[in-house]
């Protein structure tokens, strides 16, 4: 274990691989593939605003708030994420749209989608969006496309031939107006709320 002499604190890859354990643990992460993301990927410079110690923390990171303190943007919290990224099944060369951007969760799927594929990540916000432009390349993942736009119509362009091979959704939704943008036998992941 890394701390620095001075203060004890333990450093970012320590906290990762520890957060890893945790979701291993608890059987959040459940393939080879998920959990190498995991460890490749550092959540926090999608998050410099806080400690490391939240930035590593199986919770949320509150990115954007309303004026009373309502939250409009975070990181979801990475049991969620692990659980949704072992749904989805996503492999190398796929093509995968992910719906709401933090842009964590953007670098882990393009960790899994691998050079060969592609990520596009949506958000309606463009504070959003502009964070996920300025990280993604400084945490080296610059081959993902950041759209701003309601994800209700996604737009003209954004749909590749053929179909996503993975749609991520991340915004609660009521409906499913993306199966059109599927691949045949594409799989599609969502916080689906039924009947309130
Ligand atoms: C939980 S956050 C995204 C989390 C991120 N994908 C992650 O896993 O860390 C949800 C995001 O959905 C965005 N959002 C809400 N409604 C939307 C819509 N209609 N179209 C696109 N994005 C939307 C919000 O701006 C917010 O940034």
């Amino acid at each position: 274990m890394t701390t620095s002499p001075t203060s004890g604190i333990r450093d970012a890859g320590d906290l990762r691989h520890q957060l890893v354990e945790q979701l291993l643990a608890h059987n959040h992460i459940r393939s080879a593939a998920v959990e190498r993301a995991f460890r490749t990927v550092s959540r926090h410079l999608f998050a410099p605003e806080v400690p490391l110690a939240a930035a590593y923390a199986d919770d949320i990171v509150a990115t954007r708030h309303l004026g009373d303190g309502t939250i409009t943007s975070s990181l979801s919290a990475p049991w969620l994420q692990a659980g949704m990224l072992e749904a989805a099944r996503i492999q190398p060369g796929h093509r995968v749209l992910e719906i709401g951007s933090g842009g964590y969760n953007a670098a882990l799927i393009a960790e899994l989608a691998g050079p060969p594929g592609h990520v596009t990540t949506l958000d309606i916000d463009p504070a959003v969006t502009g964070r996920a432009i300025r990280f993604l390349p400084e945490a080296g993942y610059d081959n993902v496309s950041v759209v701003t736009a309601d994800a209700e119509h996604l737009p003209p362009g954004v749909v590749p031939a053929g179909g996503f091979d993975a749609i991520v959704v991340t915004v609660d939704t009521w409906d499913l107006p993306w199966i059109d943008a599927l691949v045949d036998g594409g799989r599609l992941v969502a916080p689906l709320r039924l009947h309130g």
